[in-house]
């Protein structure tokens, strides 16, 4: 799909004080230069985080998401956040369905379906995340998990504007193991295909990220891989320096 933008997102974790947005300075400076390149940007620091680098990055090229949020618009849910919060804060788009979230907080396909739909509610592009663990992809599996992953988390009303899909391998999530460019090939395919079921004609429009140990030495080719259509980057994107490094790719 050559006319999709693609999107390199930045996944900060729990990383990051206030001290560290020096980096996402340096990077918004880095990208004012004259080269140009071809993809959208986007780092998710932390919630605490989001409202300063709002600030700090307002005009620049550098846009804002979340990590997470709740599905409820407000109420009795303390600790958690609500989509229209980091809407408040600045952000753009919200990283949903995250393997450490559905590992670690033991969140369903129906919550993440559920958390997307709270990001749309909000004018978020809700990034949903999907990826087999190690054993699934042995046994064969990958594909028929990305299908009910797919069926269970893209909710009704997701469109190419509102909605990213990310594909993470579980194994390769910082782990420096990736798929080889044949498997990302055929989970991509898989997933377009999928997508084209649950979406309609937005399908095809809709971005696919690859996440999953991405850096500047891999970026070139995964991000050249058929129906690849951007990154979602975890440990390299806590420098500039590094990220930068994946960005060239669409140089
Ligand atoms: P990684 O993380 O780039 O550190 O492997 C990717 C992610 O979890 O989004």
């Amino acid at each position: 799909m050559n006319t999709i933008r693609p999107l390199v997102a930045g996944n900060w974790k729990m990383n990051g004080l206030s001290v560290g947005l020096e980096q996402a300075k340096l990077l918004a400076n880095d990208l004012a230069g004259s080269q140009q390149y071809k993809c959208d940007v986007m780092l998710c620091p932390p919630a605490t985080l989001l409202a300063q680098a709002h600030w700090q990055l307002k005009g620049t090229k550098v846009a804002l998401g979340g990590q997470d949020c709740h599905s409820a618009v407000s109420g009795a849910h303390t600790g958690d956040i609500s989509a229209d919060m980091l809407k408040d804060a600045g952000a753009i788009a919200v990283i949903v369905g995250h393997s450490e979230r559905r590992t670690n907080h033991k969140e369903t396909d129906a919550q993440v379906s559920a958390k997307a739909t709270a990001a749309h509610n909000a004018g978020l592009v809700a990034i949903i995340c999907i990826g087999e663990t190690l054993d699934e992809r042995k046994g064969g599996k990958t594909l028929g998990v990305l299908t009910e992953q797919i069926k269970g988390s893209v909710p009704a009303g997701s469109t190419a504007s509102n909605s990213v899909i990310a594909y993470e391998p579980i194994w390769a999530i910082g782990t420096g193991l990736t798929p080889t460019t044949a498997e990302v090939a055929e989970a991509h395919a898989h997933i377009r295909a999928e997508l084209s079921k649950v979406m309609g004609s937005e399908g095809p429009a809709t971005r696919i990220l690859y996440g999953g140990s991405v850096k500047g030495s891999n970026a070139v080719e995964l991000m050249g891989v058929a129906n690849v259509n951007g990154a979602l980057v975890g440990g390299a994107s806590l420098k500039a320096e590094d990220f930068m490094g994946i960005i060239k790719a669409y140089a």
